[in-house]
Parts: structure tokens; C-alpha cells; sequence
């Protein structure tokens, strides 16, 4: 099997390259590198560096592949970096590229929660994205994980922070919005099989534990020991700090909307799928924590 990954220098995509580095079923993997580099090393890699999916520097892939694999994703928009840009035209120069090389699937990662409506650039342009897919003529694996945990995720490692040095645990709001948190190695193992077993179709990617975000951080704070408060921040006073501080703000109005909106699978669920048993909170939360 002949890979191209495009967002593999990134928490879910490293997990990833690292899962099939060493499977002798992935042959060549090609890689799209565009600030950082790949966290390992393989002679199975071919590194296309100065990469970016929303720019003209994809005609520099060259050779054959059998699938394009997509973990580009940005939470918040930067003065170079646009949600229409990178997720839904990026998509779409994947594609072009995708039937450049002679791909037949197409693996992207989408977002819980995508095709609720959330007036939300992320989940619109992502939403776009996957109707550019499923238009594509391609075979394709749509994945929707809800928040994707792992020792060294942006999330856990903000959230570690915060626990360790405030002396309070904000939680936004009510914290009674849903979550359904998935162990990142468990999401990259589905992959793996999904993409060998040829699996197509529109899969949620959660774990076996829908929980709200209050009981999600009592499970942390028994990983970590902590015996800290939690202090439930006004709504109000963040929806103010995202219009005053714009980009310093801790979340905007778009991730405050997606936040309230909570984050869990509705669709089947690709563990059954590909026969894996994602592992549960107690578990994700001690892997991602505890150390
Ligand atoms: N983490 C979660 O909990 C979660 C939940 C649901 C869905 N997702 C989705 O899963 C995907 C992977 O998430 P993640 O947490 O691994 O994100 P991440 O750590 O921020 O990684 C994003 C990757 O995208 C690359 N990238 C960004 N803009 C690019 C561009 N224009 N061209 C090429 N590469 C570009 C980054 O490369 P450089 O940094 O090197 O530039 C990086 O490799 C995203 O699509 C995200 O929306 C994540």
C-alpha cells in the first residue's frame, strides 16, 4: 500500500505515521511537510517539504499512490491560514492530486458534530470538504472524532497546565455540554485497518463513554490527584472577552458556539467496524494524564 499523508506532522497524523512506519503492508508514504518535520524518521518515507494542501505547491507529489490521507485541520484562522482555504480548497487539491496519482481512496478526517448545522466557519468548511469527497468519484473513509486524546494532544497538555498552575479549574459555562472523548491510538489503529480492510462510507469516531464536560474533568482530576475547585466561567463574561480580545481571547465565538454544541457520534461507529475496542474514559484519561 502506497500512502500519501498530508498534516502528518501534527498530534493525530504523527500518531499515525508512527502506526504504520513499521507495518510492511504500507510500502511508501509520502508526506507533506510544511512548518514542522515528521517526529520519526523512516526509509519509507518521501518528504515533499514546503508543502501546503491550499497552494499550488502540491504539483511537486510525483509517483503513484493508492490513498490520500488528510489530517490537515486549523481551530482558528491566521492572517495566511483561512478555514475556506485550507479545509475545503485543500480538499479539493487533494483530490485533483488524488486522481494525479492514480489514488483510488481517500481518508479525511472530519469533526463530530460537522453536519448539525453549527453556524461555525471550522464545521462548515469541513462539511463543504466532505461533500467534496463523497463527489469525488473516489472510494473514501469520512472520519468524525470527538475530542481526540493523548499525552502529548494540545488539549491535554493545556488542560495539565491549567490544573497544575491556577489555582482554580475553569470550565465554560455550565459544563453540562456532551463529550464523548476517543484515545488518539485507537482513532490511528482505525485508520490502519480502514484502509486495508478497504472500509468506505461516513463513521463517528468516539469512545464507548458519552459523559458531560463537568464529569470529563472529575475524571481528570482523579488522574492527576487533584483536589483543586472547578469554577464554572459566565458565559457572558466569555462571548465579552472573545469580542474584546479577538485572537487573544482563551476561545472565540465560533468555539464557544461548538463547545455549547457538544461533540458526539450520532452515525455508526467505525470501532465496530474495523473490530477494534476503543478503550474507556478511565483508561483514556490515565494514558493522557498521569504521566
Ligand atoms: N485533536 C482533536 O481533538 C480533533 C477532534 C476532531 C477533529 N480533529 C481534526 O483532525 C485533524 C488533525 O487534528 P490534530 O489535532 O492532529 O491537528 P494539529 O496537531 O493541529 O495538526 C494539523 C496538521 O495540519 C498541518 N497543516 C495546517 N495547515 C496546513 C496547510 N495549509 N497545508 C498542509 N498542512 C497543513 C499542520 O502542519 P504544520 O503545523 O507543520 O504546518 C499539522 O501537520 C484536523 O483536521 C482536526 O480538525 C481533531
Amino acid at each position: 500500500m502506497k500512502v500519501f499523508v498530508a498534516g502528518g506532522t501534527g498530534f493525530i497524523g504523527s500518531h499515525f505515521l508512527k502506526n504504520i512506519a513499521y507495518d510492511d503492508n504500507f510500502e511508501k508514504i509520502g508526506i507533506c511537510v510544511n512548518k514542522r518535520k515528521p517526529r520519526i524518521l523512516s526509509e519509507k518515507f518521501e518528504i515533499y517539504k514546503g508543502c501546503r494542501i491550499d497552494s499550488k505547491s502540491l504539483f511537486q507529489v510525483d509517483g503513484n499512490y493508492d490513498y490520500i490521507v488528510d489530517f490537515v485541520g486549523i481551530i482558528r484562522e491566521t492572517r495566511d491560514k483561512k478555514f475556506e482555504n485550507v479545509h475545503h480548497r485543500g480538499v479539493v487539491n487533494l483530490i485533483e492530486l488524488a486522481k494525479r496519482v492514480g489514488a483510488v481512496g481517500f481518508v479525511y478526517i472530519s469533526a463530530a458534530g460537522v453536519d448539525k448545522g453549527i453556524d461555525a466557519a471550522y464545521m462548515r468548511t469541513k462539511f463543504l470538504a466532505e461533500q467534496e469527497i463523497v463527489g469525488s468519484g473516489l472510494e473514501y473513509l469520512i472520519l468524525r472524532p470527538s475530542f481526540v486524546l493523548g499525552p502529548d494532544g494540545d488539549f491535554a497538555k493545556m488542560l495539565k497546565k491549567m490544573i497544575k498552575f491556577l489555582p482554580f479549574i475553569p470550565v465554560i459555562g455550565d459544563g453540562n455540554y456532551q463529550v464523548q472523548p476517543v484515545f488518539v491510538g485507537d482513532l490511528v489503529e482505525a485508520i490502519r485497518r480502514g484502509i486495508l480492510e478497504g472500509v468506505s462510507g461516513i463513521y463517528g469516531v468516539c469512545g464507548p463513554d458519552r459523559v458531560t464536560y463537568n464529569e470529563f474533568i472529575m475524571a481528570v482530576k482523579k488522574a492527576l490527584g487533584s483536589k483543586k475547585p472547578i469554577f464554572h466561567v459566565p458565559v457572558g463574561f466569555m462571548k465579552l472577552s472573545a469580542k474584546l480580545l479577538g485572537p487573544l481571547s482563551p476561545a472565540n465565538e465560533d468555539q464557544l458556539k461548538m463547545l455549547f454544541a457538544g461533540s458526539t457520534c450520532e452515525e455508526a461507529d467505525i470501532f465496530s467496524k474495523v473490530g477494534l475496542n476503543p478503550k474507556p474514559l478511565p483508561e483514556i484519561v490515565n494514558l493522557s494524564f498521569s504521566s
